[in-house]
């Protein structure tokens, strides 16, 4: 069978290995595939990024950096979570 796309997340497209899906005898797994809306990092250099908590924000779209425009939105939204060091997720409870 072709690989399923499945739309579970926006920010990459997902894909089911046929191995799983043989293994586990019908559709359960995917994994991630291609990036969807671009990729975004966030590197932490306290005195490079000092203005923005540290942090420099990227993002980038099939493989190319995106505008400026859309790296001065990143800051703001972020130190929603300053408390946590600007970071939302947590790997761990
Ligand atoms: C409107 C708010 C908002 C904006 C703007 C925003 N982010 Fe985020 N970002 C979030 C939220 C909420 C999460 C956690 C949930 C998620 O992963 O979708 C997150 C997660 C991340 C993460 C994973 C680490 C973490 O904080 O959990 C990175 C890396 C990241 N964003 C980078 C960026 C970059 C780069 C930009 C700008 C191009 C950006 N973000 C703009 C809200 C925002």
């Amino acid at each position: 069978m072709s690989s399923k796309k499945g739309s579970r997340s926006s920010r990459w497209s997902s894909e089911r290995p046929k191995e799983s899906e043989k293994a586990f005898g019908r559709l359960q797994s995917f994994v991630a595939g291609p990036p969807k809306n671009g990729v975004q990092f966030m590197v932490k250099d306290s005195r490079k990024y000092a203005a923005a908590g540290g942090w420099g924000f990227a993002q980038f779209d099939d493989g190319k950096p995106a505008s400026e425009a859309v790296h001065n939105t990143c800051f703001s939204c972020h130190a929603t979570v300053k408390a946590r060091d600007f970071v939302f997720n947590r790997y761990a409870p």
